[in-house]
């Protein structure tokens, strides 16, 4: 039967996103089903609006997929956020839902594809226990995402990393200086251990491994005897000194965000180091939202195309409340509920972990 089906890109944006969309809509239009397809602009806030959406077609889906961003538009904040700063849960309001489930009907959507991380998916997953057909599909730089080996975003993410490793590691050594780095990825390291490692950095510290300050200052200072005048560290924005809690910086609006710890350590590092007059110049260069732009790479376009296609064949299949998931080469899939439990985190016997101490990166903890 013919079906109409909605889609819309929710929470921070990744490259790939545009990806998945238009596998969305290559797949719903091949001449076997000839769908509709209607996209829903600016994340979930589109199910509330009476123009917040728009037919995608084969013509305005052309092209999409080498570029960043989302052709639909997005947000992390709004009516349908389900998971707070802290990993708090918090409850869509009744009158939300029933003016969502007032607009799917006008619209005749048979089902929803929402597309995004830990809280978005966490919000589809309320919506589809609220009798909304939802289908998931994981989105986001920080790879956190249970039951599924890989979100797309990541691998962008990381190229972005590596690509200012290695401009920083020019720079390093031309003036002999430490050089740290602040990346991404909330309460996991994924980002900071891949970048780290494809960026040859000297020392990656990751929310999962708490650091001392001291050991890393011995680990520099080693470097220095031992003929290596520059250093390059990668810190996870969720890093934390052992005993210490994640740092925030105050945004607008009285808003916190994770951030600034980079600058910590170089303060640290400095006493600790420059107490003994090595005099050494250390630098914070902070990467931010960099991470999240620009075009995806070849798997990420790959990932979010295979995506997007699994998410169609999903709802022909009526497997509703389940997401896409990259499990051992191939797009399978899983409960929605089973991806948003708990954040997928670095484990300490995790092999790329032990790939980094074995070709010497130090995590600050040894
Ligand atoms: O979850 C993706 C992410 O980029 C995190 O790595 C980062 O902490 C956060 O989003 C930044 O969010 P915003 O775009 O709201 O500053």
């Amino acid at each position: 039967m013919r079906k109409t089906i909605g889609v819309l890109t929710s929470g921070g944006d990744c490259p790939g996103l545009n990806a998945v969309l238009r596998g969305v809509v290559c797949a719903a239009k091949h001449p076997e089903r000839d769908w509709n397809v209607i996209g829903f602009k600016d994340g979930y806030e589109g199910l509330l609006g009476d123009d917040m959406f728009m037919e995608l077609t084969l013509e305005n889906t052309e092209g999409i997929m080498a570029y960043g961003g989302t052709i639909l538009g997005t947000t992390n904040r709004g009516h349908f956020v389900s998971k707070t700063g802290g990993g708090n849960k918090s409850r869509i309001s009744d009158e939300v839902i029933a003016k969502t489930k007032a607009l799917l009907a006008r619209l005749n959507i048979d089902a929803l594809i929402t597309i995004g991380g830990d809280g978005s998916l966490s919000t589809s997953q309320q919506l589809f226990e609220k009798g909304i057909p939802c289908i998931g599909v994981p989105k986001t730089i920080d790879n956190d995402l249970e039951a599924t080996a890989m979100t797309f975003g990541f691998d962008s993410a990381v190229a972005c990393v590596t690509d200012a490793l290695d401009r920083l590691h020019t720079t390093a050594r031309a003036h002999k200086r430490i050089m740290i780095i602040e990346v991404m990825g909330r309460h996991a390291g994924w980002i900071a251990l891949y970048g780290g490692l494809a960026g040859g950095a000297d020392a990656i510290l990751i929310p999962e491994i708490p650091f001392s300050m001291d050991r890393l200052a011995d680990f520099i200072r080693k470097r220095g005897e031992d003929g290596h005048p520059s250093s390059i560290i990668i810190v996870a924005e969720g890093a934390t000194p052992i005993g210490r809690r994640e740092q925030y910086r105050p945004g607008p609006g009285g808003e916190y965000r994770l951030g600034g710890i980079g600058d910590t350590v170089a303060r640290e590092l400095d006493k600790r180091i420059n107490a003994e007059s090595l005099v050494k110049e250390i630098r914070t260069c902070v990467l931010g939202h960099l991470q999240r732009g620009g075009d995806p790479t070849t798997l990420d376009r790959i990932l979010g195309t295979r995506f997007g296609v699994k998410a169609v064949d999903l709802i022909a299949e009526g497997k509703f409340g389940y997401m896409v998931s990259y499990q051992n080469y191939s797009v399978l899939d899983v409960p929605i509920a089973t991806a948003v439990r708990k954040l997928k985190v670095v484990t300490l016997d995790n092999q790329m972990v032990e790939t980094c101490r074995a070709i010497g990166i130090s995590f600050g903890d040894t």
